[in-house]
């Protein structure tokens, strides 16, 4: 049986992938914040032997550890680093505040990366460890004028899996980048072009594909490759 990590599972994207990987037999370590949710309920109702909830709240020093050990010995074939923020309504560089900044940055790349470098070793040889990043996150495709801080701060998320892939404590694993689409979910609004469940479905089957492949990718939800 299949272990899968999902952050930012409370709901969206995140939800949507959990549901996913449920439905096809796989035991799902889902990282939220607050557990006092019905759609958490109900998954938990519907796969008690297969869901795990964790409370975390991915910003806080201390998550590394205490996910580690909700885990236990548990090893993971993947692990989904999938909660993200889009940052301040203005999207502003001149209006941003020093906390604005900081915390978009660490939510979106510095905490998620440190996070699957503090868990790497729990990954099996051949997984895939995925980053909910976004297209616009590509320098190359400059695609984020309407949202250049969101868009910056994946780019950053980017950056710093290529760099990681490039080191000597590179993880025996994928290293992915995935755009998921523009998804009807909080973030993305309801005229997005996606519902989450064709997206998450997209993305399960993109994060298959690379299973073995020790890659380092910016993959769409089609599996069509982006440039960075
Ligand atoms: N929707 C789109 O069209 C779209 C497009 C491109 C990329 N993305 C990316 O896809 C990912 C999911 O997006 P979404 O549309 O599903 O967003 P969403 O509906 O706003 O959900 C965001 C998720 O992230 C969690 N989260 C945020 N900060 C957290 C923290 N510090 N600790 C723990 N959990 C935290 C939220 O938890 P709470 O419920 O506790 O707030 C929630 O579960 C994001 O990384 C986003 O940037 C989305």
């Amino acid at each position: 049986m299949q272990n899968i990590l999902i952050t930012g599972a409370s709901r969206g994207i995140g939800l949507g992938l959990a549901k996913a990987y449920l439905e096809s037999g796989a035991r799902v370590h889902a990282v939220v914040r607050n557990t006092d949710s019905p759609a958490l309920h109900q998954l938990q109702q519907d796969h008690p032997e297969h869901f795990n909830l964790i409370a975390c709240d991915l910003n806080q020093p201390e998550a590394p550890q205490r996910i580690a050990a909700a885990l236990g010995e548990q090893l993971l074939d993947i692990a989904v680093f999938n909660a993200g923020v889009m940052g301040p309504q203005h999207q502003d560089v001149g209006q941003a505040s020093s906390e604005e900044i900081a915390h978009l940055f660490l939510t979106n790349a510095i905490a998620p990366v440190h996070l699957a470098q503090q868990l790497a070793n729990r990954v099996t040889k051949g997984g895939v460890l995925a980053f909910m990043s976004s297209q616009m996150g590509s320098v190359a495709l400059a695609r984020s004028a309407e949202m250049p801080l969101y868009g910056a701060s994946k780019a950053a998320l980017n950056s710093l899996l290529r760099s990681w892939s490039q080191a000597d404590d590179r993880p025996q694993a994928s290293l992915l980048t995935l755009h998921p689409g523009w998804v009807r979910t909080d973030m993305g609004g309801s005229d997005a072009d996606l519902d989450v469940a064709t997206s998450a479905a997209g993305l399960v089957a993109t994060i298959a594909s690379q299973l073995g492949a020790n890659s380092c990718l910016f993959l769409d939800y089609q599996q069509q490759p982006l440039a960075w």
